[in-house]
């Protein structure tokens, strides 16, 4: 039994192992994805500038099945060798965050909507026929959370960042056809441990700081937000990869579980449950126009799609790891976007 699919080609051959690109492969989403498919058998290529170094991949360096290629999204020359043979291509390369966009957001749209559009136009051209695109579940930026919002839910992107994605989520769906086969997920915010560590993101940041300073200040702690494990944001890449062709071509799915949408406050109790000795300080934020809360049902019906990973369990996992001063200086630069 195949792996992915058995829907075409390489995959109809009942072979075990399936060619996938992941641009964008070394970062803090990435290499776990990396690391979780070439451990299924698959044969994986990472094509990735390399902004946040290679450590990340060092267990995967000289394996058999296993290639990493230094480029750029937007050389096309490159992503076309990159690209030449490949099944499937997980796109995650981009500049992340509402802060980094903001930091130079004229790079932010070259990369995240002009790179996506190249490597979408080389991935048809030679013929790849999956293409799964990493989005952001920050494209709603509702501030209603009576009720949480779906697929369906009209976007609303509220910075640089959410508004390439929204441009490059519709013109991705735009190309599927018979032959070309594109998905979009919209994830949560992540967290966990991977072997690219992000203390920039909510979860993580928390928890440094409990373990750090005993006192995680929360703006806002009525405000919600879905989280989702980076592991579980793997499997359900590779969820997408092995599903039939007809459940998720041109289909949007929201990447996450409904456990894990949470109030910041609810985030920080269970920081202090896990940190001994730290408290929670509240600043009052009447607005916060990146609060909402995402419905899962879609992935969970169509896809079986459920996390694997609660946001207690990984407060526990960055907790545990901070005590054991496992990153020397958790507040270096290169941990944050
Ligand atoms: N981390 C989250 O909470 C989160 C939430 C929603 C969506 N996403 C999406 O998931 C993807 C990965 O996010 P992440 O947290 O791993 O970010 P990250 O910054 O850790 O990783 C991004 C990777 O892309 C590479 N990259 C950047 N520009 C490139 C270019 N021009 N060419 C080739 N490679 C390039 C970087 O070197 C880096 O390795 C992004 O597309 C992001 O929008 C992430």
């Amino acid at each position: 039994m195949c792996v992915f699919a058995l829907v075409f080609s390489a995959f109809d051959q009942e072979s075990l192992s399936v060619k996938v690109l992941i641009a964008g492969g070394a970062g803090y989403v990435g290499a776990p994805m990396a690391h979780r498919l070439w451990e299924a058998g698959h044969e994986v290529t990472v094509f990735d500038r390399l902004s946040f170094g290679a450590e990340s991949l060092t267990c995967l360096l000289g394996q058999p099945r296993f290639t990493l290629i230094r480029g750029d999204i937007r050389d096309e020359a490159a992503v076309r060798n990159a690209l030449e043979g490949q099944d499937a291509v997980c796109l995650l390369a981009a500049i992340v965050g509402e802060p980094a966009c903001n930091r130079d957001p004229d790079e932010a749209r070259d990369i995240n909507l002009g790179g996506a559009r190249v490597l979408l136009k080389v991935a048809q051209e030679v013929g790849v026929q999956r293409f799964v695109f990493a989005s952001t579940c920050s494209n709603y930026g509702v501030a209603d959370t009576s009720a949480p919002v779906d697929e369906n839910a009209p976007l609303n992107p509220i910075s640089v960042y959410s508004e390439t994605k929204v441009q490059a989520e519709q013109e991705i769906l735009a190309a599927a056809s018979d032959t070309f086969c594109p998905t979009v997920l919209r994830l949560s915010t992540a967290f966990g441990v991977s072997p690219r560590m992000r203390f920039d993101l909510l979860v993580s940041d928390f928890t440094l700081a409990a373990v750090k300073d005993q006192k995680v200040v929360i703006y806002g702690e009525q405000f919600w937000r879905p989280f989702i494990h980076v592991r579980d944001i793997a499997k359900g890449f590779q969820t997408v990869l092995d599903a039939d062709r007809d459940t998720v071509c041109g289909e949007v799915f929201n990447l996450g579980g409904d456990d894990n949408n949470t109030r910041k406050i609810d985030l920080g109790e269970s920081v202090v449950k896990h940190i001994d000795d730290a408290s929670l300080e509240f600043v009052e934020l009447n607005n916060d126009p990146r609060s909402y809360r995402v419905a899962f049902g879609k992935v969970k019906d169509r896809l079986g799609f459920t996390p694997d990973w609660s946001i207690d369990d990984g407060v526990a996992e960055v907790g545990a790891a901070l005590k054991q001063q496992v990153w020397p200086d958790p507040m270096d630069a290169r941990y944050r976007n």
